[in-house]
């Protein structure tokens, strides 16, 4: 049985990933060993079998390992994988964080996407595996069928991301933000003679004032509101959230490299918005051939096991196609699809996809069971 470190198993990508590796038997194939950066030589979980957790600075317990997978993030990635690769480690590691996603040596893995590129990666005896940025793996999911057919020219997407993804903290903070929000106005909404414009006023008021609770969304709400910018500035107006949508999309595709002769031009707007850990996207998407829209259907839902196409109509589009009804689910919704009034070549589509499912725990367990093949 394959030695498998697991670093960075307590923290909320890890949880989803414990979960659903506990959900799927994957346990019962490996050799578990937990690792931690906080808690060396503490008890483990369950599957641990009592062995106590290892330190995971230890380059020494780490090189024991056939594959390490982490959620543990960009930081340790950067401090460890270097010295452990630097000590002639040679396993596979497979990794939640975007600190290796762009380098040559790296592969993003997205196998309902890119088994091929994943294969041949193995192949040529590539050893380090990254789960993509959680927007890019959604869209994907979602459209995999158009960009494997080579049917887009290109596409815009305009998302509305999830507290999630900005962090466990974040979730707590649009929680609080909420509660902030209604306890200011719960004597107004109990009485029904008062007047809206005095709720709203009071809701605006406590939203700009210093109860509300700000400090992880940079001093800025959430609730009620929206941010329009997500991560840090990066280039040609661009934020990084919105370049990594070309530039990954196109690396997991096995596509020349973004912005150049043979990619897939992808951008867009990334929003945060009040939802828990469902991502959805808006998307424009320009066909080099104007396909009949019962055929982009078809082979949008033929595409992998997960994505679900929801029929363009209201009742359906507002049930079956928000975060409410996708959250803790690993099927992938795609709707709203219909021709734009610009011309047969322009397809609208809305997708929805749980960011911690598909958009970060799901490929590493799955690539780990491509390793066990
Ligand atoms: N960067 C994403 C977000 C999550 O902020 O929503 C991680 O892929």
């Amino acid at each position: 049985m394959k030695k498998v470190g697991l670093v960075g198993w307590r923290g909320m990508v890890g949880s989803v990933l414990m979960q659903r590796m506990r959900e799927e038997n994957d346990f019962a194939l490996i050799e578990p060993v937990f690792f931690t950066t906080s808690n060396a030589g503490g008890a483990g979980p369950a599957e641990s079998g009592g062995v106590a957790l290892k330190d995971a600075k230890s380059i020494a317990d780490l090189a024991k390992m056939d594959v390490i997978i982490t959620c543990q993030g960009g930081d340790y990635t950067n401090e460890v994988f270097p010295q452990l690769r630097a000590a002639g480690w040679n396993g596979y590691w497979i990794d939640a964080a975007s600190s290796l996603r762009m380098k040559d040596e790296a592969i993003i893995i997205l196998d309902p996407v890119n088994k091929n590129v994943i294969q041949d990666g193995l192949v040529k005896g590539v050893k380090n595996y990254v789960g993509g940025n959680c927007t890019v793996s959604l869209m994907l999911m979602a459209l995999g069928g158009l960009f494997q057919n080579d049917m887009i020219e290109w596409a815009t997407s305009m998302t509305y991301q999830a507290a999630s993804g900005a962090g466990a903290q974040n979730m707590r903070e649009l929680i609080a933000q909420m509660g902030t929000i209604h306890a200011s106005v719960a004597d107004l909404l109990a009485d029904p003679a008062s007047a809206i414009l005095d709720i709203d006023r009071k809701v605006a008021e406590t939203m700009r004032s210093p109860v509300m609770p700000v400090q992880n969304f940079r001093g800025v709400p959430l609730a009620g509101s929206l941010i329009p910018w997500i991560d840090v500035p990066y280039e040609n107006g661009q934020s990084k959230e919105e370049w990594k949508g070309g530039a990954e999309c196109n690396k997991i595709l096995g596509k020349p490299a973004f912005r150049t002769q043979g990619s897939v031009p992808i951008d867009g707007l990334c929003v945060r918005i009040g939802a828990m850990r469902c991502h959805s996207q808006a998307l424009t998407i320009k066909l080099r051939q104007d396909v009949p829209l019962d055929e982009i259907s078809e082979i949008i839902a033929k595409a992998n096991d997960w994505v679900r196409v929801v029929p363009n109509e209201r009742e359906r589009s507002e049930r079956e196609l928000a975060p409410n009804a996708v959250t803790g689910h690993l099927h992938v919704p795609v709707g709203r699809l219909h021709k734009m009034a610009m011309g047969g070549e322009y397809l609208a589509a809305f997708t929805v996809g749980d960011q911690l499912l598909w958009g970060a725990a799901e490929p590493l367990r799955r690539m780990l069971r491509i390793l066990l093949e």
